[in-house]
């Protein structure tokens, strides 16, 4: 939890959104990691923050959320770094099967999970209910 606030500025930096009223909140992500089946990955060179990943799993599915590596840090191979270790985490608890939601504006994002060898749906259409439009 030490690296939230450096998280928050890397997100800011590298325009991905997110939702500090709601599931990216202190406390919420405090209480999923604690709540054991999060994890939450960071990249440092020296001390800076160079990336993130956060890895959730629902007992069924495992999903990649929040991966994000800084503009100067970009295409070294940082992101499937850290892809791959959330991935060897969720594999040990049994997960068979792990996701990731991209915005349909994101095509440098679909392109980096193609590289990271994930199948592209476009037969599924997501559909949620929110108690407000912070979560
Ligand atoms: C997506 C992101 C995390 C990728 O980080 P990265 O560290 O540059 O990625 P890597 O260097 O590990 O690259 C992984 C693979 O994707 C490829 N790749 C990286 N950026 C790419 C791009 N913009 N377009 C196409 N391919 C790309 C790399 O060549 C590499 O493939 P290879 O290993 O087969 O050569 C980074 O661009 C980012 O933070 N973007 C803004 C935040 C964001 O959109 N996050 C995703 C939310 S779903």
């Amino acid at each position: 939890m030490e690296d939230y606030n450096a998280l928050v500025g890397l997100w800011n930096k590298s325009g991905l959104p997110y939702k500090p009223k709601g599931r990216d909140r202190r406390d919420r992500i405090e209480n999923e990691l604690k709540g054991g089946s999060a994890v939450f990955f960071v990249a440092l060179s020296e001390n800076e923050l160079a990336g993130s990943v956060f890895g959730t799993h629902d007992g069924r599915k495992g999903w990649i959320n929040r991966l994000v590596v800084a503009p100067e840090f970009q295409r070294r191979g940082i992101a499937r770094m850290l892809v791959d270790r959330v991935e060897e985490v969720l594999y040990e608890l049994g997960i068979e099967i792990i996701a990731c939601l991209i915005e349909d504006w994101n095509s440098n994002s679909m392109e980096v999970f193609e590289r990271l060898e994930y199948k592209r749906h476009t037969d599924i259409v997501y559909f949620t209910k929110r108690k407000n439009t912070d979560v």
